[in-house]
């Protein structure tokens, strides 16, 4: 009876809306490929749970990283390419970073042209700063706002096609036909809690990524990887999960601030890193680059500052760009000016900063084909952070905003290509949509009990596990103590509770998010429990260094017939003979 209730009201309460392509995620990547797919005339649906212009995009501050040769005319492709390998320690997919370092340089002029307000040299080209382990000055940037000014960007040129965007609305499933094609998704608008039941043959996936499954991190409470579970869910394979990117400095004080992003930026722009005792101490880790080493080893470098005691009076280490003085301060990086003086009342022109390694980026996630950003499910694409591949073991700054751009825009065409290629109609039956339904609504409908679970509470136990067993360095024990932590978690999951109605109910919300978190860092741990060595962001305490046989190897991770995570060895392909030829002069550096 109760059931049949349910359902009535279920069927009430839904609408369908049909699009041809449909995004999910309206940051870089989301918004550039549904650009390219409404400019084939395709109808497109961009959805995304938060507000249109919020995403973790604007977390990356410090700039495009594109081999332009504005500043340093020796600059090429083919050396941000090294660069690109060296510091993901060559687990990256060769073909997706050879695209990317060559069609980066005309993302940034695209964005130029579509109204993005760069930095200029003096004879008016684009600006370009240093960043850690690119060879040259190679960040396109504006000041230290660059993310926000491409989502400022891309934004209303969305706005100029015909892209109907559905804002404050999370989609909670994708289907599929009989055929194992896609065939849409359901979501909820978060006002109203009213469910949308999406038809569309393709669906873009760019939902950034799952920063949230810590508890320190520069994400904001977007960042929990719906998109990365969805596909997993639908049979999409991941990669590289075990790779998870500490930025090396985030603010440590006041409390309420820890984890809001210091751009890289303000090390390209000459700050220095000291402990405690006034030691420069990057000489110890990276004499070579100093503060502009690879991101893994300046984040292990403050952490272990720290760690052995000598850590600021709040937990850090000081970042000190005073030597370049107010104007230029106000010039080059006029957001960590601001944020430091509102936030912690430190005017970063006169004292230094208290910075600590901040949870900011994956390198892991939905396994794409290079070209079109193609999973292996048919009709679904994934682009941007949400995607794997690009940045293997550790992802160098500033490939992330031209990721968005590149792939952004191959995941759009792709999505097209597919539409004007296929001649089927997207089917769902009502039946799988109810039932959906059902299962999103029982956490707010199903009768209280004295097994309840609180959706916050069982996010905060878990942002403590990952950050005390999957920090940015691991060991084999401690890996495991935390998987059996994440998994009592996930057995608590049907007994969440949350009380209120469907409108504007963040615990109700929460108790979706909870689920994509749990089954995430599910994935993480095990991956970094299999790769048994040292290497980038992955640093295994109970191996010595990297192992030359791990080197050739990607964990993919799908779903197996049990329902369970199973990881699969998959041996990464041979380079071609022109890009192995690059390296030939060089010695990487793992
Ligand atoms: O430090 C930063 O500005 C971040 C840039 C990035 O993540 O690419």
């Amino acid at each position: 009876m109760e059931g049949n209730e349910h359902l009535r009201r279920a069927r009430e309460n839904y609408e369908t809306r049909e699009h041809d392509v449909l995004v999910i995620g309206a940051g870089g990547a989301g918004l550039r490929a549904a650009i390219s797919a409404a400019d084939r005339g395709l109808s497109v649906g961009v959805v995304t749970k938060s507000l249109l212009g919020k995403a973790h995009t604007v977390m990356a501050e410090g700039g495009i990283a594109a081999a332009i040769g504005n500043v340093d005319p020796d600059d090429s492709w083919q050396q941000h390419f090294i660069d690109t390998l060296n510091s993901g320690k060559f687990l990256n997919n060769w073909r997706k970073a050879e695209i990317y370092t060559k069609e980066a340089p005309a993302g940034v002029y695209e964005l130029e042209q579509w109204g993005a307000l760069f930095n200029r040299t003096e004879v008016g080209k684009i600006h370009q700063r240093p960043f850690g382990g690119h060879t040259y000055r190679r960040l396109a940037h504006i000041g230290d706002r660059t993310g926000l000014e491409m989502i400022r960007t891309l934004q209303e040129k969305t706005l100029a096609t015909d892209a109907k965007v559905y804002m404050e609305t999370t989609v909670t499933r994708l289907f599929k036909d009989a055929q194992g094609r896609i065939a849409g998704a359901l979501a909820y608008t978060r006002e109203n809690g009213k469910f949308i039941h999406f038809k569309a043959k393709a669906v873009v996936m760019a939902t950034g990524g799952w920063g949230r499954i810590y508890k320190v991190t520069s994400n904001s409470w977007e960042g929990t990887g719906d998109g990365c579970i969805l596909a997993y869910d639908a049979g999409a394979e991941l990669v590289d999960m075990e790779m998870v990117q500490f930025h090396p400095t985030g603010m440590v004080w006041p409390p309420g601030a820890r984890g809001i992003l210091v751009t890289e930026g303000v090390r390209g722009e000459g700050g220095v890193l000291r402990n405690a005792s006034g030691e420069r101490f990057m000489e110890k880790y990276d004499p070579d680059r100093m503060e502009l080493s690879t991101r893994d080893v300046v984040a292990r470098a403050n952490y272990t500052e720290v760690q052995e005691g000598r850590g600021t009076p709040h937990g850090g280490v000081y970042l000190d760009i005073t030597h370049l003085g107010y104007n230029e301060i106000m010039k080059r990086l006029p957001t960590m000016h601001e944020q430091f003086l509102k936030l912690a009342d430190v005017d970063i022109a006169r004292e230094p900063m208290e910075v600590f390694p901040t949870v900011h980026y994956n390198m892991g996630g939905i396994k794409v084909e290079p070209e079109t950003c193609a999973t292996h499910v048919p009709g679904l694409f994934a682009a941007g952070e949400v995607a794997g591949g690009l940045h293997g073991a550790n992802r160098l700054g500033g490939n992330s905003l031209g990721d968005l751009l590149v792939f952004g825009r191959r995941a759009g065409d792709g999505a097209a290509d597919y539409i004007e290629q296929s001649t089927h109609s997207a089917q769902t039956g009502e039946e799988e949509i109810l039932t959906e339904i059902g299962r999103v609504l029982e956490p707010l409908e199903k009768p209280a009990s004295d097994k309840d679970e609180s959706p916050y509470l069982l996010q905060e136990e878990l942002q403590e596990a990952m950050m005390e067993h999957a920090n940015l360095m691991r060991d084999g024990d401690s890996l495991k103590e935390g998987l059996g932590k994440i998994l009592a978690i996930k057995d608590r999951l049907p007994n969440i509770k949350v009380g209120g109605t469907r409108l504007f109910n963040p615990g109700w919300h929460a108790a979706q998010d909870v689920r994509y978190l749990t089954q995430i860092s599910e994935i993480i741990i095990r991956c970094a429990l299999e790769r048994k060595e040292r290497r980038g962001a992955q640093w295994r305490l109970d191996y010595d260094g990297p192992d030359e046989e791990l080197g050739k190897i990607n964990f993919v991770v799908k779903r197996n017939e049990q329902g369970e995570v199973g990881i699969e060895k998959r041996e990464i392909p041979p380079m071609p003979e022109h890009l192995a030829a690059l390296f030939k002069e060089e010695k990487a550096k793992v």
